[in-house]
């Protein structure tokens, strides 16, 4: 057995309250000690045990990887042109998608498994050491699964998005496209998949159509999470809460019933700021939630249309700058938040046991993340024991 001692480390962000103080349960001056892909010991460098192998952080901080608990990497083509006239004062609106599906659906296989490749490793580059994927972007039952096939083969953590649109060629009879995605495409997918989830909004599904695809995807065996309240106000915070979904997905349109809501239940309000800068919309009042109690996650929705970023420092600067999180919240929610909407307990905190999924920065305290928007502070990036 070889044990690994990672010395050096300015803070060590532990998201375990017992190890050490605030939020974050930091230790200065610290250590954390790996063995078999695991953390076998976190404390004051002081009193490390002895190791076979050392490696230095060099005075960095070190935090729990990200988990990046909301993507959409399985696609083709790309939407510059909708960003630019957004850019400009247009709209955003989810009659895009179809673009985006068409291209999707014409592409072979290898140039979506590329491109899933490619997204991925911008997101380990950037310190993301989890990521769920979704589909969404084929609409038919092969290429649904298709999509789901492809994002097993990089991650544990995919999810079923065939309610993503009414496809057109189902724009007469949306009732045919429901019974399809909760019968027949489901049953494709479900093989392949985690999660089920339903964009739950204006220009895509009302709430009962919402409601039957995540009863027939956890009649399936399926774990519901949810978008909604992204567009404007409406029930997808109301609806993923009575389904004790794991997550709501962008709540940026919140009445105070839905706050209400998610405070007294067990499902994380997820926030994806990449979208809000991307389409040039206010951004989600995360202090609101906070304040109430409500567990938030922060996430890059890394897709074509609404966030083409992969860059979690980039969401953790937004969420500081712009929605009222303080840099150890935004830390927080990007680590053990997102752990906490993908209902994982063995990542997004550093404590005996835990997965050693770790992120060395080139700074001393991790809100630095914040302090230096833009800058590639992420040296290194752990995953299972091994630097990747
Ligand atoms: O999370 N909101 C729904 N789906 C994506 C956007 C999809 C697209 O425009 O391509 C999102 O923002
Ligand atoms: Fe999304």
């Amino acid at each position: 057995m070889t044990s690994l001692l990672v010395a050096d480390i300015a803070v060590l962000v532990t998201n375990d309250p017992a190890a050490g103080p605030g939020l974050l349960g930091e230790i200065r001056g610290a250590a954390l000690v790996v063995e078999h892909g695991r953390v076998a010991w976190a404390g004051p460098a002081i009193a490390a045990p002895a190791c076979d192998v050392r490696v230095s952080a060099s005075g960095g901080a070190v935090l729990p990887g990200f988990v990046d608990s909301h993507t959409h990497l399985v696609f083709a083509g790309d939407r510059l042109a909708d960003f630019t006239g957004r850019m400009s004062g247009r709209p955003y609106s989810p009659d895009g998608i179809s673009s985006t599906v068409a291209a999707t659906r014409a592409a072979p296989d290898e140039v979506l498994t590329a491109n899933v490749a490619r997204l991925l490793g911008e997101l380990r580059a950037g310190g993301a050491t989890t990521v769920e994927v979704k589909s969404g972007y084929g609409l038919t039952v092969a290429d649904e699964a298709r999509a789901l096939a492809i994002a097993r083969q990089f991650t544990d953590e995919t999810t079923f998005l065939g309610a993503h649109v009414v496809p057109a060629e189902y724009a007469a009879d949306r009732g045919a496209y429901v019974d399809l995605v909760t019968g027949p495409m489901l049953a494709a997918a479900a093989p392949h998949a985690k999660w089920i989830d339903v964009f739950c909004d204006r220009g895509a599904f009302d709430e009962s159509e919402a409601r039957a695809v995540c009863r027939a995807g956890m009649a399936a065996g399926l774990g519901p999470r949810l978008h909604g309240n992204q567009l404007g106000p409406g029930p997808g915070v109301r609806l993923a809460v009575e389904l004790g979904a794991a997550s709501v997905d962008h709540c940026t349109h919140l009445a105070d019933a839905d706050i209400e809501a998610l405070a007294g239940s067990a499902t994380v309000a997820t926030l994806l700021p990449g979208a809000e800068f991307s389409t040039r919309s206010p951004y989600p009042d995360a202090r609101r939630l906070l304040d109430a109690g409500v567990a938030v996650a922060l996430a890059t929705d890394c897709n074509p249309g609404t966030s083409y970023t992969t860059s979690i420092p980039l969401c953790i600067a937004l969420a500081v700058r712009e929605m009222g999180m303080s840099p150890a919240e935004a830390v927080h929610a990007a680590t053990a938040g997102g752990a906490r909407a993908l209902r994982r307990d063995d990542i997004g905190v550093l404590r005996p046991g835990s997965r050693a999924d770790f992120v060395v920065l080139a700074a001393p305290d991790p809100g630095y993340l914040a302090y230096r928007p833009g800058v590639p502070l992420v040296a290194g990036v752990w995953k299972d024991g091994r630097p990747i």
